[in-house]
């Protein structure tokens, strides 16, 4: 009860700090603020030196149409909506009490929707992205035109992966960026992330952002499509 009522307290101050946030920070001061105290309750679920890497690739590319699997905390969001371009359509696809991190409630969307700049639109669907319904949600939010960026990191099995791969890598124009997370071989047994990134990165113009592959957990692949 204790835990929860400080949880939330919590969570309405960094939705006040959110509201304070100016628009132009670099990746550097959004990143200390993800690892910082007031931004533990969004950290995102990555390495620091992994993902400093991986901002550094967004705010290059600036997504002016963006799509990630896999919301948890919202820490790869908070980096992801605020590294886009100012006018970015973004679209966080979480399934609800899903495998690899359990998803969010959806109390927390108030908070996440913030992380938004204002002339960005940020949809963020609690569903299955394996699911076809999905599938046409999507294609129904960025109007068929092609994405900037697709972030993968939802069901980390070989099959739950590839099946991500498969739907929504087509949807990346030429000169995008498809970033994987969990491309080293995992203590944890059915992440097979790696898996996968051994076949596909096959013959592509790839990046793997990683500490030390015998780590047992994270790392980050890119695809420049
Ligand atoms: C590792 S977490 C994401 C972490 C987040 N990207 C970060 O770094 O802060 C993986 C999330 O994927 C979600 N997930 C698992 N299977 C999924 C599926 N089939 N469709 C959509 N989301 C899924 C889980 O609910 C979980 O919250």
């Amino acid at each position: 009860m204790l835990k929860n009522v400080r949880l939330r307290l919590a969570f309405n101050r960094l939705q006040r700090e959110m509201e304070n946030f100016r628009d132009d920070l670099t990746a550097e001061d959004l990143l200390n603020f993800a690892y910082s105290e007031i931004g533990s309750l969004i950290t995102p679920w990555q390495f620091r030196e992994e993902i400093d890497k991986l901002a550094a690739e967004i705010e290059q590319l600036k997504p002016e149409r963006a799509l990630e699997i896999g919301t948890a905390n919202g820490g790869t969001l908070f980096l992801l909506c605020r590294l886009s371009h100012l006018k970015a359509r973004i679209m966080s696809i979480d399934l609800p009490e899903g495998d690899f991190g359990g998803g969010y409630p959806e109390w927390k969307t108030g908070l996440y929707r913030k992380f938004a700049l204002e002339d960005q639109n940020l949809e963020l669907l609690r569903a299955d992205s394996h699911d076809p319904d999905t599938f046409a949600e999507v294609e129904r939010y960025f109007g068929g035109k092609p994405l900037d960026y697709l972030f993968i990191d939802g069901d980390h099995t070989y099959e739950g992966v590839k099946r991500d791969y498969e739907l929504y890598a087509p949807l990346v124009r030429k000169g995008g960026i498809i970033a994987f997370h969990d491309i080293v071989e995992h203590k944890e047994s059915r992440c097979k992330v790696d898996e996968f990134w051994r076949e596909v990165k096959e013959g592509k113009n790839c990046k793997e952002f990683v500490n030390d592959f015998d780590q047992g957990r994270y790392g980050i692949g890119l695809i420049y499509n």
